[in-house]
């Protein structure tokens, strides 16, 4: 089977290296990639959400199967295009893909399966903030309903910051979502999802803000660990029973069933899981550790899902213990990342790459904001921290930054529910 994978991120590195590891996977090719990929698979100048260029690649290139990463082509119906061109995609419609799209979308779906989620008003006029504010907080959580990487979300116990980050929201011209406040720690359950059927990935957990401590503002996220030794057995069941197959279920009777990976991220509460948000893809960095511990072969199960045969895949074996990625981001991120710095230290197989290029003269140079990920993978989450600190040890990049406290609290038994 020959796959191509769309993106150019670490996410879209860690797929093409659980292809590549995958006896029926032929070839691996990625679009548009980026200079840890190129390492590994063959590459073409293609822009990702041009579903024009993207089917022209796979027709050309005679894919079997097309797995896109990122959500802005999903969103755009690039999934759809390479369906209607006869080619398997890995992937949601434009039109399921509105799950992660408007957050108004989701909330409505939610509410008719019957899914526990924060209280939400959508805002879209600046005369309204204040008094809808009222009706919220402390704490805030202000939400651009639109696709915004993570970044779009403000959680503030201060008012001027969550009513300052509403202004800038409606001038852009999009609506604001306001949210109650989901109390309980956070979870990232992945789903493939091929219409009812739902199979589970391992929950892992991302770490948002930019700092150790969870300071400073919400970033694409920083670093994630699995499996979540603090979750009690039967969580991952009771999530999919209660919040991810009644969604599923749900979009199919609207006649936008879900094919691909469904992401719920989930505040754990004292009345069980609530849903925070769902992405209709991979999410980044989870998806990075995530894989590491995965060992059956990536390309049938995603080739499963937009086959429509995921009822019929062998249920998924992983490794024992635990995996870690933690981000190195460039300097000023997430605010104005520097870019252009050179990277030495990240030819190791267990760094994957997201911001990165080559220079004309060879050298590796960061090009966006989180640069790079390490990955330690060990038999408990101590020795897959271990593992991911000494590699990102040997990496250096002048103004780069990281936190140093990835799976940390997990680890020291500081969460409970
Ligand atoms: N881990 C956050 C995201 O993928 O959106």
């Amino acid at each position: 089977m020959r796959v191509l994978v769309i993106g150019s991120g670490a996410r879209e590195h860690a797929l093409v290296l659980a292809l590549s590891r995958d006896p029926g996977v032929t070839a691996v090719l990625a679009a548009p990639g980026n200079a840890g990929i190129g390492r590994i698979a063959e590459q073409f100048p293609v822009d990702a959400a041009s579903a024009e260029q993207v089917v022209a690649l796979a027709k050309d290139q005679q894919v079997d199967l097309v797995v896109i990463g990122p959500e802005v082509p999903l969103v755009l119906g690039v999934a759809d295009a390479v369906r209607d061109a006869g080619i398997a995609c890995f992937g949601p419609s434009a039109a399921a893909a509105r799950i992660e799209g408007s957050k108004a979308f989701a909330k409505d779906v939610m509410a008719s399966a019957g899914v526990r989620t924060a209280h939400s008003e959508v805002v879209d006029s600046p005369a309204d903030i204040d008094a809808a504010l009222d009706r919220f907080g402390p704490t805030w959580v202000v939400k651009d309903d639109g696709l915004a990487a993570g970044k779009g979300v403000v959680v503030t116990a201060d008012r001027d910051a969550a009513r300052d980050h509403a202004a800038e929201i409606i001038e852009n011209g999009h609506p604001v979502l306001l949210e109650s406040f989901l109390d309980g720690p956070e979870v990232s359950l992945f789903c493939l999802v091929d219409g009812e059927t739902v199979v589970p990935l391992l929950p892992a957990q991302d770490h948002k803000r930019v700092g150790d401590g969870d300071a400073g503002p919400n970033t694409g996220g920083m670093g994630a660990y699995t499996p979540l030794p603090w979750l009690p057995e039967g969580s991952v069941d009771r999530i999919v029973d209660e919040v991810v197959r009644p969604v599923a279920v749900e979009m199919v009777r609207r006649g936008c069933g879900f094919s691909g990976l469904l992401y719920a991220g989930l505040a754990m509460g004292a009345e069980g899981p609530a849903v925070v948000e769902f992405n209709c893809r991979f999410g980044d960095p989870e998806t990075q550790a995530v894989l590491a511990l995965l060992e059956s072969p990536l390309g049938a199960a995603l080739n499963a899902v937009a086959t429509g045969a995921l009822a019929d895949l062998p249920p998924l074996q992983w490794r024992d213990g635990a995996a870690v990625t933690v981000v190195l981001a460039a300097e000023h991120y997430p605010a104005s990342p520097r870019t252009g710095d050179v990277i030495t230290g990240a030819d190791d197989e267990r760094v994957l790459h997201a911001g990165t290029k080559r220079r004309d003269d060879g050298a590796l140079v960061s090009a966006g904001g989180r640069v790079l990920n390490v990955i330690g993978v060990g038999d408990d989450l101590g020795a897959a921290r271990d593992s991911a600190y000494t590699t990102l040890a040997e990496i250096k990049l002048p103004g780069g930054h990281y936190r140093s406290d990835i799976g940390l609290a997990a680890l020291e038994g500081r969460i409970s529910l």
